[in-house]
């Protein structure tokens, strides 16, 4: 049965926030951002509008449904404000275990109980986060791809407590999105990132020793592997802070030394 959502709260208004809010817009739903720093959510605003903007120029929406898009998006000042009446909560703030935990509690306490509450993470440990929820068989993995907009995947990571009425809806959730799901087990950076990152911070360690420039690495890739865009600057894309999160937390709970951070990216 198809889930319905009619509002959505995207808690954490940076690059995953705006492209997810974006998303959420699009699939017709009513959508409010929030962000501890409030300065950043006129600038998530005018990013949106920007890519909406692009988009009409590239004829992929009319000016018609840009503006419908962009009337479905509000700003809040607090957890609270944002997530009371919604139906489908997405935490998309700063990769720490402790802020995110300290974020879906607030949220956990104002949202009806039916709702679908996810994080965006990239690595860490869903059923970690779950960890105080009041309702943790709604809680779940939506990890999202950069740029939002114009990447398909969305994985979902299920924990132990995660139950299939709330698999069911997320899966849902996606499909209204028009995005395209997978469904992985929580474990240490799930399927994307285990994999992805290993080869960006490979690429890294084969600049500083000497192998190749950046460039060819990443020519390396797309060329001869059909990647569409090398992991040099693809990690740039993800931002060098957000994967050295990362790869210290893959480092940390896989215990394998190919996640250890070169010195070049610290
Ligand atoms: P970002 O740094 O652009 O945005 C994070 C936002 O969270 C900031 O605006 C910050 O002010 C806000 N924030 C921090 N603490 C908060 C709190 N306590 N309450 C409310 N807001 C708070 O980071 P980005 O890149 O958007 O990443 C967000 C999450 O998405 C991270 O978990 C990251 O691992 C994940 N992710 C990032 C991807 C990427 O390519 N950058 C891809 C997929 C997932």
């Amino acid at each position: 049965m198809t889930y319905l959502v009619h509002r959505v709260a995207v808690i954490g208004s940076g690059t995953m926030g705006a492209g997810i809010a974006q998303a959420a817009a699009t699939a017709g739903w009513s959508t409010v951002i929030t962000d501890a720093r409030l300065e950043a959510l006129p600038a998530a605003l005018t990013g949106i509008e920007r890519t909406l903007e692009g988009s009409v120029s590239r004829g992929k929406l009319s000016t018609g449904e840009r503006d419908a898009i962009r009337g479905r998006i509000s700003s809040a000042s607090s957890i609270a404000d944002a997530c009371r009446n919604a139906d489908l909560v997405i935490e998309a703030v700063v990769e720490d275990l402790a802020v995110k935990q300290a974020v879906l509690t607030e949220a956990s306490t104002v949202v009806p109980h039916s709702a679908l509450l996810a994080t965006n993470t990239s690595s860490l440990s869903v059923a970690a986060l779950s960890t105080g929820l009041p309702h943790p068989s709604r809680f779940l993995g939506l990890h999202f791809f950069n740029p939002v907009h114009l990447m398909k995947l969305v994985e979902i990571v299920v924990h132990e407590k995660t139950d299939d009425a709330a698999r069911e809806d997320a899966l849902s959730v996606v499909r209204a999105l028009r995005k395209e799901p997978i469904v992985v087990r929580d474990s240490p950076g799930f399927a994307s990132s285990r994999l992805g990152v290993v080869l960006g911070l490979e690429a890294i360690r084969m600049v500083e020793q000497g192998v190749a420039s950046a460039h060819d690495i990443d020519r390396a890739m797309e060329l001869g592997y059909n990647h569409p865009m090398g992991p040099l600057r693809l990690t740039d894309l993800v931002g060098l802070d957000v994967r050295l999160r990362i790869a210290e937390y893959l480092h940390r709970t896989l215990g394998d030394d190919q996640y250890e951070p070169p010195q070049l990216m610290r």
